[in-house]
Formats: structure tokens, sequence, C-alpha cells
């Protein structure tokens, strides 16, 4: 029987971690912003977890779109390359940006939408980034929102995926390292 908890080795951030985290962010937020409602890119599909809670928890009326980037594959290790799925339906000119986002791993996704984002003509682009590695991270820019600093372990979890999976844990977690068959993770 098919269950996600018999494959979790070990918890990383609690869903209780989360929740205070994203709504502690989301009060921040929502004074920020309070006389230019931003619009919120999240990066699917990792990103709709977070979204969905941090959007909840704002006070402030905003925009959403969405943008799915990939540059992970099926595999633990990055790509190196921004795969563009699905792009935006609407037009970020003079719009204030705030990118939402599961994690920071070496940053090329992030740092490869910001710098697309500003050459479309956004008035200002921003980050909240749930989790940050800075073990692997290869490219730096603010990251203004801030979550969680996580160990170079790979994690699942709060929309994080292992070969398209475990996206729906409530939690972030690390895998047992059998569900990684044969790869080094
Ligand atoms: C993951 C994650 C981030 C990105 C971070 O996405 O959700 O978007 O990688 O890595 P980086 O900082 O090294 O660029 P992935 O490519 O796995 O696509 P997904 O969100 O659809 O799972
Ligand atoms: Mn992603
Ligand atoms: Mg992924």
């Amino acid at each position: 029987i098919a269950d996600i908890q018999s494959d979790i080795d070990h918890e990383l951030v609690s869903k209780q971690q989360i929740d205070a985290k994203i709504k502690s962010v989301a009060k921040q937020v929502s004074i920020d912003y309070a006389d230019e409602p931003p619009l919120l890119v999240a990066v699917l599909k990792g990103a709709v977890n977070t979204l969905t809670a941090f959007s909840q928890a704002l006070s402030i009326p905003v925009q959403m779109d969405f943008m799915s980037l990939s540059s992970y594959g099926n595999g633990t290790e990055s790509t190196g390359t921004i795969t563009v799925r699905q792009d935006l339906s609407v037009d970020v000119r003079g719009r204030h940006i705030l990118i939402v986002e599961d994690i920071v791993d070496s940053g090329r996704t992030l740092n490869w939408l910001m710098g697309e984002l500003r050459d479309r003509g956004a008035a200002s682009v921003e980050v909240f980034a749930l989790l940050e590695k800075p073990a692997r991270r290869e490219v730096e820019f603010d990251v203004k929102y801030r979550g969680f600093e996580i160990p170079d372990e790979f994690v699942v979890g709060f929309g994080l995926d292992y070969c398209e999976e475990y996206r729906n844990l409530d939690s972030i977690a690390v895998l047992k390292p059998q569900v990684y068959q044969g790869e080094h993770a």
C-alpha cells in the first residue's frame, strides 16, 4: 500500500512552523504593499502550496498569475537549464511583482525569472521564498521575504517533489535513502 509517511526518513520543517512563518511574512507584506497591491507570480509547480497559504494570510487584495518553470526534471540535481513550460497570462509592464517560490537552491531559476520580469518592464520585482539552501547557492540576489534556511539535503513536501510526487505532504521532509532508487541524493 502506497503511503507517504512510510517513505519519510525525517522531518525538517513541520506544518506548524510553516504556517507560523507564512503568516508572519504575510503580515509584513500586507504592510509593505498596502499602497500598491502586488501581482503575485507563483512559480509552478513547486510554489503552489506556498502561494495558497500565503495569499490567504494576506490582508490586502492581490492579483495572481503563474509561470511554470523547470530546471530539475525528475532527478535530484539541477539540469542548469530553465525551461518555460507555461508563461504568464498578463502583461507585467508597470506592475509591482512579488514572486512566490518554494525554494532557492542554486538560485538559477529565480535569477532568470527576476531578470525576465525586469526585462518585460515590471515596476519592481521582489521575492518570497519559503526555503533557502545556502550551501548550494551559485547565483546571488536579494530575497526580501525569507522563510527557512535548510541544510544540503534533498527535500520534498509543501509543493516540493521527487519525480513529481510528495508535493502533497504538508511538511518539509527528507525521504528514506531507498526511495531515491540508485540515485545518490
Ligand atoms: C525546483 C524548485 C524551484 C527550483 C529551485 O523546481 O521548485 O523552482 O527548482 O532550484 P534552483 O534555485 O537551483 O533553480 P523544479 O525545476 O523542480 O520544477 P517544479 O517546481 O515543477 O518541481
Ligand atoms: Mn519549482
Ligand atoms: Mg521539482
